[in-house]
Protein backbone atom coordinates (compact mmCIF):
# COMPACT_ATOMS: atom_id res chain seq x y z
CA UNK A 1 0.00 0.00 0.00
CA UNK A 2 1.34 3.44 -0.80
CA UNK A 3 1.71 5.54 2.49
CA UNK A 4 0.39 8.63 2.99
CA UNK A 5 2.00 11.96 1.45
CA UNK A 6 2.93 14.91 3.32
CA UNK A 7 0.00 16.98 1.97
CA UNK A 8 -2.80 14.32 3.09
CA UNK A 9 -0.78 13.76 6.66
CA UNK A 10 -1.33 17.61 6.98
CA UNK A 11 -4.86 17.84 6.06
CA UNK A 12 -5.55 15.07 8.64
CA UNK A 13 -3.54 16.86 11.48
CA UNK A 14 -5.66 19.97 11.07
CA UNK A 15 -8.34 18.81 12.75
CA UNK A 16 -5.82 18.38 16.28
CA UNK A 17 -6.00 22.33 16.09
CA UNK A 18 -9.12 22.86 16.27
CA UNK A 19 -9.25 26.94 15.96
CA UNK A 20 -6.57 26.60 12.69
CA UNK A 21 -7.86 27.29 9.75
CA UNK A 22 -5.57 26.00 7.68
CA UNK A 23 -2.50 28.73 7.72
CA UNK A 24 -0.18 26.16 8.87
CA UNK A 25 -0.82 23.49 6.66
CA UNK A 26 -0.34 25.62 3.95
CA UNK A 27 2.94 26.88 5.79
CA UNK A 28 4.25 23.72 5.76
CA UNK A 29 3.38 22.59 2.66
CA UNK A 30 5.23 25.97 1.34
CA UNK A 31 8.09 24.46 3.45
CA UNK A 32 7.46 21.10 1.69
CA UNK A 33 8.03 22.74 -2.14
CA UNK A 34 10.91 24.91 -1.41
CA UNK A 35 12.38 21.84 0.02
CA UNK A 36 12.00 20.01 -3.30
CA UNK A 37 13.47 22.38 -5.48
CA UNK A 38 16.66 22.71 -3.38
CA UNK A 39 16.97 19.17 -3.27
CA UNK A 40 16.45 18.92 -7.25
CA UNK A 41 19.32 21.58 -7.08
CA UNK A 42 21.67 19.74 -4.75
CA UNK A 43 20.98 16.06 -6.60
CA UNK A 44 22.67 18.45 -10.22
CA UNK A 45 25.83 20.02 -7.66
CA UNK A 46 28.77 18.75 -9.86
CA UNK A 47 26.71 19.42 -13.38
CA UNK A 48 25.68 22.56 -12.97
CA UNK A 49 27.47 25.56 -11.85
CA UNK A 50 25.95 25.53 -7.98
CA UNK A 51 29.06 24.05 -6.10
CA UNK A 52 31.48 26.51 -4.66
CA UNK A 53 31.60 29.89 -2.85
CA UNK A 54 30.31 33.52 -3.40
CA UNK A 55 33.22 35.21 -2.51
CA UNK A 56 30.98 37.14 0.17
CA UNK A 57 30.78 36.21 4.13
CA UNK A 58 27.92 36.47 6.06
CA UNK A 59 27.23 38.42 9.29
CA UNK A 60 28.68 35.08 11.38
CA UNK A 61 31.90 35.62 9.11
CA UNK A 62 31.85 32.62 7.21
CA UNK A 63 32.15 31.88 3.71
CA UNK A 64 28.88 32.04 1.66
CA UNK A 65 28.86 29.54 -0.38
CA UNK A 66 26.34 29.78 -4.22
CA UNK A 67 23.80 27.01 -2.45
CA UNK A 68 23.69 28.72 0.79
CA UNK A 69 22.27 31.80 -1.22
CA UNK A 70 20.11 29.70 -3.46
CA UNK A 71 18.47 27.52 -0.47
CA UNK A 72 18.18 30.80 0.88
CA UNK A 73 16.39 32.78 -2.30
CA UNK A 74 14.00 29.40 -2.78
CA UNK A 75 12.90 29.26 1.28
CA UNK A 76 12.16 33.33 0.95
CA UNK A 77 10.39 33.28 -2.13
CA UNK A 78 8.11 29.86 -1.19
CA UNK A 79 7.31 31.63 2.01
CA UNK A 80 6.53 35.00 0.86
CA UNK A 81 4.58 34.02 -2.17
CA UNK A 82 2.77 31.37 0.19
CA UNK A 83 1.00 34.92 2.15
CA UNK A 84 0.99 32.89 5.45
CA UNK A 85 4.38 34.49 7.33
CA UNK A 86 4.87 38.22 7.75
CA UNK A 87 8.77 38.01 8.39
CA UNK A 88 11.50 35.71 8.28
CA UNK A 89 14.51 35.30 9.66
CA UNK A 90 17.23 33.51 8.64
CA UNK A 91 21.24 33.04 8.81
CA UNK A 92 22.34 34.34 5.87
CA UNK A 93 20.42 37.94 6.33
CA UNK A 94 21.35 40.23 9.09
CA UNK A 95 18.49 41.81 9.40
CA UNK A 96 14.86 40.16 9.54
CA UNK A 97 13.04 40.18 6.36
CA UNK A 98 9.48 41.97 6.62
CA UNK A 99 7.19 40.16 4.30
CA UNK A 100 4.52 43.46 3.11
CA UNK A 101 2.11 41.84 0.24
CA UNK A 102 -1.64 42.07 -0.06
CA UNK A 103 -1.58 38.23 0.18
CA UNK A 104 0.18 38.32 3.89
CA UNK A 105 -1.76 41.21 5.18
CA UNK A 106 -3.01 38.67 7.57
CA UNK A 107 -0.24 36.31 8.05
CA UNK A 108 -0.06 34.89 11.54
CA UNK A 109 3.53 33.70 11.54
CA UNK A 110 6.89 34.19 11.53
CA UNK A 111 9.70 31.46 10.45
CA UNK A 112 13.29 31.64 11.41
CA UNK A 113 15.59 29.42 9.09
CA UNK A 114 18.88 27.70 8.22
CA UNK A 115 18.33 27.45 4.49
CA UNK A 116 21.83 25.50 4.20
CA UNK A 117 22.88 23.62 7.37
CA UNK A 118 26.07 21.97 6.62
CA UNK A 119 27.65 24.13 4.51
CA UNK A 120 31.24 22.87 4.48
CA UNK A 121 30.17 19.37 3.17
CA UNK A 122 27.97 21.18 0.36
CA UNK A 123 31.11 20.51 -2.35
CA UNK A 124 31.93 17.04 -1.14
CA UNK A 125 28.93 15.29 -1.65
CA UNK A 126 27.64 14.57 1.82
CA UNK A 127 24.33 15.22 3.61
CA UNK A 128 23.35 18.52 3.91
CA UNK A 129 20.05 20.09 5.57
CA UNK A 130 17.85 22.95 5.98
CA UNK A 131 15.98 24.09 9.56
CA UNK A 132 12.91 25.94 10.29
CA UNK A 133 11.12 27.15 13.49
CA UNK A 134 7.63 28.68 13.35
CA UNK A 135 6.37 30.62 15.40
CA UNK A 136 3.00 33.09 15.79
CA UNK A 137 3.76 36.51 15.86
CA UNK A 138 3.42 38.89 18.93
CA UNK A 139 2.72 42.32 16.54
CA UNK A 140 -0.72 42.90 16.07
CA UNK A 141 -0.26 43.72 11.84
CA UNK A 142 1.52 44.93 9.17
CA UNK A 143 4.96 43.53 8.54
CA UNK A 144 6.67 41.56 11.22
CA UNK A 145 9.27 42.67 12.88
CA UNK A 146 12.26 41.76 15.15
CA UNK A 147 10.33 41.62 18.12
CA UNK A 148 8.49 38.67 16.58
CA UNK A 149 11.26 36.66 16.82
CA UNK A 150 12.18 37.50 20.53
CA UNK A 151 10.16 34.55 22.19
CA UNK A 152 11.77 31.59 23.68
CA UNK A 153 11.66 27.90 21.99
CA UNK A 154 8.87 26.98 24.04
CA UNK A 155 7.13 29.30 22.03
CA UNK A 156 7.54 27.54 19.23
CA UNK A 157 4.08 26.46 16.85
CA UNK A 158 6.70 23.97 14.83
CA UNK A 159 9.59 23.04 13.51
CA UNK A 160 11.54 20.52 11.41
CA UNK A 161 14.58 20.00 9.32
CA UNK A 162 14.73 18.69 5.46
CA UNK A 163 17.62 16.45 5.16
CA UNK A 164 19.53 16.49 1.51
CA UNK A 165 20.67 13.01 1.77
CA UNK A 166 20.85 9.87 0.01
CA UNK A 167 17.46 10.28 0.18
CA UNK A 168 15.37 13.08 0.84
CA UNK A 169 13.46 13.46 4.09
CA UNK A 170 11.34 16.52 5.82
CA UNK A 171 10.69 15.85 9.43
CA UNK A 172 8.48 18.12 11.44
CA UNK A 173 6.58 18.54 14.59
CA UNK A 174 4.07 20.54 15.87
CA UNK A 175 4.50 19.23 19.35
CA UNK A 176 2.42 16.09 19.01
CA UNK A 177 5.36 13.78 17.88
CA UNK A 178 7.40 14.02 15.24
CA UNK A 179 6.88 12.57 11.98
CA UNK A 180 9.13 11.82 9.20
CA UNK A 181 8.64 11.74 5.55
CA UNK A 182 11.23 11.01 2.58
CA UNK A 183 10.62 12.36 -1.10
CA UNK A 184 9.42 9.91 -3.46
CA UNK A 185 11.17 10.89 -6.40
CA UNK A 186 8.74 8.98 -9.01
CA UNK A 187 5.91 11.11 -7.83
CA UNK A 188 7.39 13.94 -6.52
CA UNK A 189 5.59 13.70 -2.99
CA UNK A 190 7.28 13.51 0.20
CA UNK A 191 5.92 10.46 1.65
CA UNK A 192 5.00 9.33 6.22
CA UNK A 193 7.71 6.79 6.17
CA UNK A 194 8.95 7.22 9.57
CA UNK A 195 5.70 7.66 11.63
CA UNK A 196 6.18 8.64 15.54
CA UNK A 197 9.47 8.91 15.70
CA UNK A 198 11.10 8.38 18.88
CA UNK A 199 14.71 8.33 20.02
CA UNK A 200 16.25 5.97 22.37
CA UNK A 201 16.30 6.68 26.15
CA UNK A 202 20.28 5.78 26.10
CA UNK A 203 22.49 5.22 22.73
CA UNK A 204 25.92 4.27 22.21
CA UNK A 205 27.08 6.98 19.31
CA UNK A 206 28.98 10.15 20.41
CA UNK A 207 28.73 13.14 18.20
CA UNK A 208 31.50 16.12 18.73
CA UNK A 209 34.06 17.81 16.87
CA UNK A 210 37.27 16.38 18.69
CA UNK A 211 39.69 18.43 16.70
CA UNK A 212 38.68 21.09 19.32
CA UNK A 213 39.41 18.98 22.35
CA UNK A 214 42.07 21.29 24.06
CA UNK A 215 39.90 24.26 23.48
CA UNK A 216 36.83 22.59 25.15
CA UNK A 217 35.65 22.91 28.90
CA UNK A 218 36.81 20.62 31.20
CA UNK A 219 33.34 18.76 31.80
CA UNK A 220 33.40 18.00 27.86
CA UNK A 221 36.67 16.47 28.09
CA UNK A 222 35.86 14.49 30.30
CA UNK A 223 32.73 13.46 29.62
CA UNK A 224 34.75 12.06 25.82
CA UNK A 225 37.30 10.14 27.97
CA UNK A 226 34.05 8.67 29.55
CA UNK A 227 32.55 7.59 26.31
CA UNK A 228 35.87 6.13 25.29
CA UNK A 229 36.56 4.05 28.34
CA UNK A 230 35.94 0.10 28.30
CA UNK A 231 32.91 -0.77 30.49
CA UNK A 232 30.55 -3.55 29.34
CA UNK A 233 27.70 -2.73 31.51
CA UNK A 234 27.26 0.51 29.72
CA UNK A 235 28.01 -0.72 26.06
CA UNK A 236 31.43 1.13 26.39
CA UNK A 237 33.77 2.51 24.48
CA UNK A 238 30.82 3.92 22.37
CA UNK A 239 31.03 5.00 18.71
CA UNK A 240 32.08 8.40 17.78
CA UNK A 241 30.17 9.74 14.33
CA UNK A 242 30.72 13.10 13.25
CA UNK A 243 29.42 14.69 9.43
CA UNK A 244 29.98 18.11 10.52
CA UNK A 245 26.46 18.39 9.13
CA UNK A 246 24.48 18.90 12.23
CA UNK A 247 20.96 18.06 10.71
CA UNK A 248 22.62 14.66 9.62
CA UNK A 249 24.38 14.11 13.11
CA UNK A 250 21.42 14.57 14.58
CA UNK A 251 19.16 12.87 12.44
CA UNK A 252 21.32 9.80 12.75
CA UNK A 253 21.05 9.85 16.00
CA UNK A 254 17.75 10.63 16.55
CA UNK A 255 17.45 7.21 14.82
CA UNK A 256 20.14 4.98 16.17
CA UNK A 257 20.41 6.73 19.46
CA UNK A 258 23.15 8.84 20.48
CA UNK A 259 24.47 12.53 21.95
CA UNK A 260 25.64 15.20 19.41
CA UNK A 261 27.67 18.02 21.38
CA UNK A 262 28.92 21.65 20.15
CA UNK A 263 30.09 23.34 23.36
CA UNK A 264 31.71 26.84 24.32
CA UNK A 265 35.58 26.27 23.40
CA UNK A 266 38.27 28.86 24.02
CA UNK A 267 37.48 30.48 20.57
CA UNK A 268 33.88 30.21 20.35
CA UNK A 269 32.89 31.04 24.07
CA UNK A 270 29.48 31.59 23.68
CA UNK A 271 29.13 28.13 21.32
CA UNK A 272 29.21 28.27 17.75
CA UNK A 273 25.38 27.08 16.55
CA UNK A 274 22.87 30.00 16.72
CA UNK A 275 19.67 29.63 19.36
CA UNK A 276 16.92 30.60 16.96
CA UNK A 277 17.21 28.94 14.07
CA UNK A 278 19.47 26.13 14.75
CA UNK A 279 19.34 24.86 18.43
CA UNK A 280 15.58 25.73 18.83
CA UNK A 281 14.10 24.09 16.24
CA UNK A 282 15.99 20.82 16.71
CA UNK A 283 15.69 20.81 20.73
CA UNK A 284 12.00 20.66 19.95
CA UNK A 285 12.43 18.01 17.68
CA UNK A 286 14.24 15.85 20.05
CA UNK A 287 12.65 16.83 22.86
CA UNK A 288 9.13 15.23 20.85
CA UNK A 289 11.07 12.33 20.26
CA UNK A 290 11.77 11.60 23.97
CA UNK A 291 15.36 13.10 24.33
CA UNK A 292 17.16 16.29 25.30
CA UNK A 293 18.20 19.31 24.48
CA UNK A 294 20.46 21.74 26.54
CA UNK A 295 23.18 24.47 26.68
CA UNK A 296 25.12 21.92 29.24
CA UNK A 297 23.31 23.51 32.09
CA UNK A 298 20.14 24.36 31.08
CA UNK A 299 16.78 23.71 28.85
CA UNK A 300 17.64 24.90 25.55
CA UNK A 301 13.96 25.78 24.80
CA UNK A 302 14.08 27.47 28.05
CA UNK A 303 16.31 30.44 26.78
CA UNK A 304 16.01 33.98 26.67
CA UNK A 305 16.38 35.04 23.75
CA UNK A 306 18.01 38.72 23.01
CA UNK A 307 19.93 38.89 19.44
CA UNK A 308 18.98 37.30 16.03
CA UNK A 309 21.64 35.37 15.65
CA UNK A 310 22.76 34.28 19.03
CA UNK A 311 24.78 31.58 19.84
CA UNK A 312 24.34 28.85 22.18
CA UNK A 313 26.56 25.64 23.52
CA UNK A 314 24.16 22.61 22.59
CA UNK A 315 23.78 19.05 24.22
CA UNK A 316 20.99 17.22 22.48
CA UNK A 317 19.87 13.28 21.96
CA UNK A 318 19.26 10.72 24.35
CA UNK A 319 18.18 11.51 27.12
CA UNK A 320 20.28 9.07 29.85
CA UNK A 321 23.57 10.44 27.52
CA UNK A 322 22.66 14.48 27.92
CA UNK A 323 21.85 14.02 31.85
CA UNK A 324 25.61 12.08 32.24
CA UNK A 325 26.84 14.73 30.08
CA UNK A 326 25.51 17.51 32.21
CA UNK A 327 26.28 15.85 35.38
CA UNK A 328 30.30 15.87 34.28
CA UNK A 329 29.43 19.64 33.19
CA UNK A 330 28.38 20.24 36.54
CA UNK A 331 30.93 18.35 38.49
CA UNK A 332 33.91 19.74 36.26
CA UNK A 333 32.86 22.91 34.72
CA UNK A 334 30.75 24.50 36.85
CA UNK A 335 32.56 28.09 36.10
CA UNK A 336 31.85 28.00 32.60
CA UNK A 337 28.19 27.45 32.90
CA UNK A 338 26.17 29.13 30.04
P1 LIG B 1 26.14 26.06 8.84
O1 LIG B 1 26.64 25.27 7.68
O2 LIG B 1 24.69 26.42 8.72
O3 LIG B 1 27.00 27.26 9.14
O4 LIG B 1 26.17 25.15 10.16
C1 LIG B 1 27.23 24.29 10.42
C2 LIG B 1 27.15 23.86 11.84
C3 LIG B 1 26.50 22.53 12.09
O5 LIG B 1 25.66 22.06 11.11
C4 LIG B 1 27.65 21.58 12.27
O6 LIG B 1 27.34 20.55 13.15
C5 LIG B 1 28.72 22.45 12.78
O7 LIG B 1 28.46 23.74 12.33
C6 LIG B 1 30.07 22.01 12.31
O8 LIG B 1 31.02 22.85 12.86
P2 LIG B 1 32.57 22.43 12.93
O9 LIG B 1 33.05 22.41 11.52
O10 LIG B 1 33.16 23.54 13.75
O11 LIG B 1 32.64 21.11 13.63
MN1 LIG C 1 23.77 25.56 10.37
MN1 LIG D 1 23.64 27.49 7.15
Amino acid sequence: MKSKTLGQFIIEKQADFPFAKGELSRLLRDIGIAAKIVNREVNKAGLVEILGETGETNIQGEKVKKLDVFANEQFIAALSAGGEVCAIASEENDEIIPVDSAISKNAKYVVAMDPLDGSSNIDVNVSVGTIFSIYRRTSLSGPGTLEDFMQRGTEQIAAGYIIYGSSCMLVYTTGKGVNGFTLDPSIGEFCLSHPNMMTRKDGNVYSVNEGNYLHFPDGVKKYIKYCQEEDKASSRPYSSRYIGSGVADIHRNLIVGGIYIYPTTTKSPKGKLRLLYECNPLAFIIEQAGGKATTGSKRIMEIDIKELHQRTPLFCGSADMVDKAMEFMSKYSTTEKV
